[in-house]
């Protein structure tokens, strides 16, 4: 199996890139192929709804292609994010717009399966806006959307990322 993570973090140690490793070393001890993308290390620029999609693909030259090339081959996509003001990060947001060529396109490559991994700072954070937009964005892209991890309360610390991740993905996949 093929796997894409987009990682919807700036903080290299903070609980969404602990999530997105602890899943990548998971899915590569069972011999599947991963490919992890920091988006906040990119240069992917926003989406302008110039309408070229329509006809020609995104024509927005930047790191975006990487996402794109390794969207169309993955068998899973695992989107992660921290909440941020209720609902996902800028930094994901940024990237789920991008794959406005995808609506209405059924005929390009795309997972599968869609699963997304959350953290929130709070003792109840709420996931359901960022869920929600998770969905609209697997209908748009023809993925089967399969649930999400939920860890709450990070700002208290949280020390079992890594087996909770573990415990999630082995009874979903
Ligand atoms: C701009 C911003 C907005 C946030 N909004 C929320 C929120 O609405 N609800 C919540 O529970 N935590 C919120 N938090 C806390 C983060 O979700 C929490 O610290 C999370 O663990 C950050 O993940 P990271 O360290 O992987 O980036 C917010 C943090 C930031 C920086």
């Amino acid at each position: 199996m093929r796997v894409s993570i987009i990682c919807g973090s700036a903080d290299e140690e903070g609980v969404t890139m602990r999530m997105c490793n602890s899943a990548m070393e998971l899915f590569r001890s069972r011999g599947h192929s991963v490919e992890l993308f920091l988006p906040s290390e990119l240069s992917i620029a926003h989406c302008r709804d110039c309408g070229s999609c329509e006809h020609d693909g995104c024509i927005i030259n930047d790191d975006m292609s990487e996402i794109y090339d390794s969207f169309s081959q993955a068998d899973l996509l695992i989107l992660s994010t921290p909440i941020h003001f209720s609902g996902p990060s800028s930094i994901l947001k940024t990237v789920m717009d991008r794959f406005q060529p995808f609506w209405g396109n059924a005929e390009l490559g795309h997972p599968d399966y869609c699963i997304s991994l959350m953290c929130g700072g709070s003792k109840q954070p709420n996931f359901e806006y960022t869920e929600r937009i998770i969905k609209a964005f697997c209908i748009t892209t023809g993925m089967e959307y399969r649930g999400s991890l939920q860890i709450s309360d990070t700002d208290s610390g949280i020390d079992d990322v890594k087996e909770r991740v573990e415990n999630f993905l082995s009874a979903i996949i």
